[in-house]
């Protein structure tokens, strides 16, 4: 395979400088969506990814509502900033992702965000395994999306995730195009620190 052909899926642009399984370089987020269905089966196998990641206290915080009919996908694209509908309208699933703000006993759930993330995390990287691709979006109107999918106030709107088989870079518009690459990430060194805050590795 040519090295450009490769590129169109990741596998050039992102080296790690430790041995790490390829799922996490060859995840990312792409905006070309194929028009193809998602089977149901499948779908079951990357929430179910989802379901098993850690939180606190095991309350699980996380919820999806999930966008498949035309009509649910329209009823999403009224509550998606239009720097993103522009691209993220093909996607055959839209998901919702919340997280529930107070625990089981009604108290106040520090972690409510942080673990509904971790369970993005999962559902991500078992899209690269089952061959989909995830392209997750801040980019929305949460007041909007509460009330047009009755979402209570207790759980709070954490992001859009589009979910699919990548489509042909060609498909996007140009400005997309120039972005439908995979991109990198600062140093390790510039991330972890030793006994305090900025101090390095020894
Ligand atoms: C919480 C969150 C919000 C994001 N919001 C948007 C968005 O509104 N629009 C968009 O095009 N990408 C969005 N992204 C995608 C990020 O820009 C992308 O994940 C980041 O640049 C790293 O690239 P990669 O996912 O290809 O590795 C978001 C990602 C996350 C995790």
């Amino acid at each position: 395979m040519e090295r450009s052909e490769k590129s169109a899926w990741g596998q050039f642009h992102r080296e790690s400088k430790h041995a790490i399984d390829p799922i996490y370089l060859n995840r990312w987020s792409p905006r070309s969506f194929a028009e193809k269905t998602v089977e149901a089966e499948v779908l079951y196998r990357i929430f179910e990814a989802a379901r098993w990641a850690p939180s606190g206290s095991n309350e699980q915080p996380w919820r999806y509502i999930l966008a498949r009919t035309p009509e649910d996908r329209a009823t999403f694209l009224k509550f998606i900033m239009p720097g993103n509908t522009a691209w993220c309208d093909k996607a055959p699933v839209l998901a919702l992702l919340l997280s529930r703000k107070l625990s089981s006993r009604g108290e106040p759930l520090r972690s409510h965000s942080f673990d509904a993330g971790t369970s993005w995390g999962y559902l991500a990287l078992e899209c690269v395994r089952q061959g989909l691709v995830t392209h997750a979006m801040g980019g929305f109107y949460p007041d909007k999306a509460r009330e047009l999918l009755n979402i209570p106030e207790e759980y709070e709107a954490e992001v859009v995730i589009a979910i699919g088989y990548q489509g042909e870079k060609e498909a996007l518009s140009e400005a997309f195009q120039e972005r439908e690459i995979p991109n990198t990430r600062r140093e390790l060194e510039e991330t972890i620190f030793e006994g305090k805050f900025g101090d390095s590795l020894s």
